[in-house]
């Protein structure tokens, strides 16, 4: 694989550990409390849960801090690898809890699939995130050359996706999607 596809990625690897830390880590108390909004319908579901949420951010941002040590990437300090990964782990679990609050309104049940979305939700939180919180957290903010952002956007919903079928194969998750 090309550099300019593997450094995008590397960048943005600690949300795919966010994602599965999630999923690993979750259950318990659900973040909308069990609560119905107007429609009826549940605020997010049981499926975003406050151990989902901070087992991902813990985990993601250690995996930005840890980055360093393997390979360098835009932030190799402890303390702007640290702030990094807090900003893009806190932003996929936003995204991805966004995202359930419309599947919410869309009348899809909790883990039912919402093509796409279910796959892209993390990456748009985290770069939403980062262009939001990036310039007044970060030191030395880096805007992304949009060839960057290209392949982050596009290549990194496959890699969740083929991630996926990969753990339900290994009998780590229920569902393949
Ligand atoms: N999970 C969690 N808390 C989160 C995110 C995920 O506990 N904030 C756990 C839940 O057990 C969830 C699983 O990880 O069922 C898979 O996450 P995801 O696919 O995002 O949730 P779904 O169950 O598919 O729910 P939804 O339809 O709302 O996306
Ligand atoms: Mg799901």
């Amino acid at each position: 694989m090309p550099v300019e596809i593997i450094r995008p990625l590397y960048f943005i690897l600690p949300i795919f550990f966010t994602n599965m830390a999630a999923h690993r880590f979750g259950g318990g108390t659900p973040v909308d409390f069990g609560r119905y909004f107007y429609d009826g319908k549940r605020i997010f579901g049981d499926g975003k849960t406050y151990s989902g949420l901070v087992g991902g951010i813990v985990i993601g941002t250690l995996v930005s801090m840890l980055q360093p040590c393997i390979y360098p990437t835009l932030y190799n300090d402890l303390a702007s690898s640290f702030i990094f990964g807090l900003i893009i782990s806190s932003g996929a679990v936003f995204g991805d809890t966004v995202k359930s609050f419309f599947k919410r309104r869309l009348g899809i049940e909790r883990g039912n699939p919402f093509p796409i979305v279910d796959q892209s939700d993390f990456v748009w939180g985290a770069l939403l995130f980062y262009y939001l919180l990036g310039p007044l957290l970060l030191p030395d903010f880096f805007a992304l050359p949009v060839e960057w952002l290209a392949v982050i956007l596009i290549v990194s919903p496959f890699i969740h996706f083929v991630g996926n079928i990969l753990a339900y194969r290994l009998k780590l998750k229920e569902v393949w999607w």
